[in-house]
């Protein structure tokens, strides 16, 4: 492929947004230092720290070897790359659109924009098309159907845009084409007339179907569902893939329910249409449906957006086929929820119905009821593989405890990690006390096996970058919501060296620092009185939080450590050990930054010529190799001792013990 030119508005669109401090700091542990930050020169030997970045001035420099420039040289430099494929590279990453100059793609852009914009106007036209027919005799048994078999109010049939294609083959085709002159192409590239095999004719593609109308985020139509009246094979038929509709990537309704997810804080997913326009029509309004496809990590990220504590409920049928879809749904996004970035749920209605015949003979707030009790993903997927199982019998047991261990061999947070394995010990010993904690133990064993077997392939490199995320934003909610462990953090971060690595937490930790020294400073003039008054956590947030209002588009990233949802609250509980570990996980990312540091050094030099610094070098690689095995091997120490120090989980465990002495 050519390499585009770039449109120099792009390049200086990038240069803004790129953060240096950012940037350098994926290759190089950085301190902070006056307003600047220093760090080990990554272009020569460096021994003691001579290299500078400048956030303010978005400019690295080395005064040991005159190496110098901004974020995008820095990518150059250290990555061998060119300047258009780190651009592109910062691009993606900072989101920033890309204009190009090609003449010729201009052109092609141009001609495309056109193109979608006629195929939007034809869709449109059609929508009214079925619309208008669904009120004409014609329409009078859909219209009934609609009305008596699916109870729907006229508003609701509006609101939809819920029409009727006639049958008859060319009924659309006279229409757009005969009468409104529009070209024959276009009507096929919207999908709306298909060839005939044989000869050259067109004929419609939806005859004698209950159409419903699909939405983009701007309400403008891209496709078509159409329901068959009568026993009509498929029962659903939808547009297929145009340039304007995409089934991965749309979900219906989501222009519609898009206010109420942020809203409510939550989206549902459903299965049919029909189940959106029930719930919708019910006054239940955060809730899309896929397109008869299985949900896809794109869907999933689209609906994150929408919610601040990122919940998704998916509330598909409770059959096998519905089963499947859920469990599909959920290997899609099993990185996103294993690492705690999206909290899923899953509703089954029991009875095997849909949203839509349940609301039939329920009241809406009995589906609320049904969507308040929805189980997380992973207790969900727990209940699914034990609920046939009979643990009496030694087989299913072992299949029971072998698929539990695979489950949660992946998840890569120790706190979460303890509590299914100690939720699973339960349900396997089925409350037999004596033998949950035997179990339990069993169970951790087989699951730390599971981790460092599995390992390698799933978890190490992007999973790296998310559990240091992790680590760093549990720190910080711990830091904010308990101010008891204040000073624990800080003696804890400063004995090791540790800063946070990412950008966002970066600048949290300096406003929190900086929100502090005013404290410090007013409180030497104005008495302890007002400080004590002001030191609590609800304070800290709140002053944060009219803090970050400059920096709004830092507060995506900083919202959720300011609100606490399950999970987090869970967290809170084991402070200590929460913050052991993740000041573990901050350290050896360090450490790994550090050694591979070395290691390039020590590949790029000639060890005959300079044999001191050949050793110099290994020896640090030696060292920072042998803090990681620590560190890991303190991970996997954590464990009963470390949780009966904590006293909750002491209290619990002494209660356990007195019931079977
Ligand atoms: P269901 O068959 O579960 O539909 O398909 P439903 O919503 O309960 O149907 P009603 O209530 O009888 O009208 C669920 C979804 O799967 C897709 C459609 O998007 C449908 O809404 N589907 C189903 C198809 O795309 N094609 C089909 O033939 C069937
Ligand atoms: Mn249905």
């Amino acid at each position: 492929m050519e390499i585009p030119r770039l449109h120099p508005d792009t390049i200086e669109e990038i240069k803004q947004r790129a953060d240096i401090v950012d940037v350098i700091s994926e290759h190089v542990v950085l301190r902070k230092r006056g307003k600047d930050f220093t760090g080990l020169c990554p272009f020569h030997d460096d021994k003691s720290p001579s290299f500078s970045v400048s956030p303010g001035k978005q400019f690295y420099y080395c005064f040991g070897c005159g190496a110098g420039g901004n974020a995008i040289k820095f990518m150059m430099e250290v990555g061998k790359r060119s300047f258009s494929d780190v651009v592109l590279d910062l691009a993606r990453r900072y989101q920033v659109p890309i204009k190009t100059l090609e003449p010729a793609q201009k052109q092609e852009l141009q001609r495309q924009i056109s193109l979608r914009e006629q195929l939007y106007e034809v869709l449109a036209l059609t929508a009214k098309f079925y619309e208008h027919a669904l009120q004409q005799p014609p329409g009078e048994a859909a219209l009934a159907y609609l009305k008596a078999t699916r109870q729907l109010s006229t508003e609701t049939i509006q609101q939809f845009q819920l029409g009727y294609a006639p049958a008859g083959w060319q009924t659309l085709y006279g229409y757009l084409i005969e009468q409104k002159r529009y070209p024959v192409e276009l009507v096929e590239k919207a999908g709306l007339i298909v060839t005939r095999p044989e000869s050259k004719g067109y004929y419609d593609r939806f005859r004698d179907r209950l159409m419903i109308p699909i939405h983009d985020l701007q309400g403008r139509v891209i496709g078509f569902g159409g329901r068959s009246l009568g026993d009509e094979q498929p029962k659903y038929l939808n547009s297929p893939e145009t340039e304007l509709f995409d089934k991965g990537k749309t979900l219906y309704a989501l222009d519609k329910a898009r206010g109420a997810i942020a809203k409510t804080d939550k989206a549902i997913v459903v299965e049919g249409y029909f189940d959106v326009i029930a719930l919708h029509a019910a006054g239940i309004t955060n809730v899309v449906a896929s397109l008869g496809t299985a949900l896809s990590l794109h869907q999933v990220r689209q609906l994150l957006r929408y919610s601040e504590s990122k919940q998704i409920v998916l509330n598909f049928d409770a059959d096998a086929a519905g089963n499947k879809a859920a469990e599909r749904a959920i290997g899609e996004v099993a990185d996103l929820a294993y690492q705690g970035e999206v909290q899923l749920r899953v509703l089954n209605i029991p009875s095997g119905k849909d949203p839509d015949e349940f609301l039939k003979t329920h009241k809406p707030d009995d589906y609320l009821t049904l969507l308040k009790e929805a189980p997380l993903w992973l207790d969900w997927q727990i209940q699914q593989l034990l609920k046939d199982k009979d643990l009496s019998q030694a087989d299913q047991f072992q299949q029971s405890t072998q698929e539990i261990v695979k489950l949660l061999g992946n998840l890569p947070n120790a706190t979460l990690r303890t509590h299914y394995i100690h939720r699973c010990a339960e349900l396997l010993s089925q409350n037999n006390a004596h033998l949950t904690l035997q179990l339990e133990g069993d169970l951790r064993t087989q699951v730390r096996g599971q981790r460092w077997h599995g390992r390698s392939q799933k978890w190490v490199r992007p999973g790296d970058r998310t559990l240091l995320e992790e680590s760093e934003a549990q720190i910080l909610r711990v830091y904010l919501h308990l101010h008891e462990y204040r000073t624990f953090i800080k003696e804890a971060l400063d004995e090791r060296d540790l800063d946070f690595s990412m950008g966002h937490h970066r600048f949290l930790w300096q406003q929190i620092m900086h929100i502090e020294k005013g404290l410090e400073e007013s409180s030497e003039k104005d008495l302890a009185e007002k400080d004590l008054a002001r030191s609590t956590p609800f304070d800290l947030i709140s002053d944060l939080q009219d803090r970050c209002t400059d920096f709004p588009e830092k507060l995506p990233a900083l919202y959720p450590l300011f609100q606490l949802d399950e999970k987090t609250k869970r967290d809170l509980l084991r402070s200590p050990l929460v913050i052991r570990a993740a000041t573990a996980c901050m350290e050896r990312v360090m450490c790994e930054k550090r050694c591979r540091h070395f290691l390039n050094l020590w590949e790029k030099m000639d060890s005959a010529l300079s044999p001191d610094l050949a050793q110099y070098y290994q020896q640090q690689i030696y060292a920072e190799k042998q803090r990681i095995a620590e560190l890991d091997q303190q991970q996997r120490q954590t464990t009963f001792a470390d949780l009966a120090q904590i006293p909750w989980v002491g209290e619990y465990y002494d209660a356990l013990e007195a019931v079977q002495t």
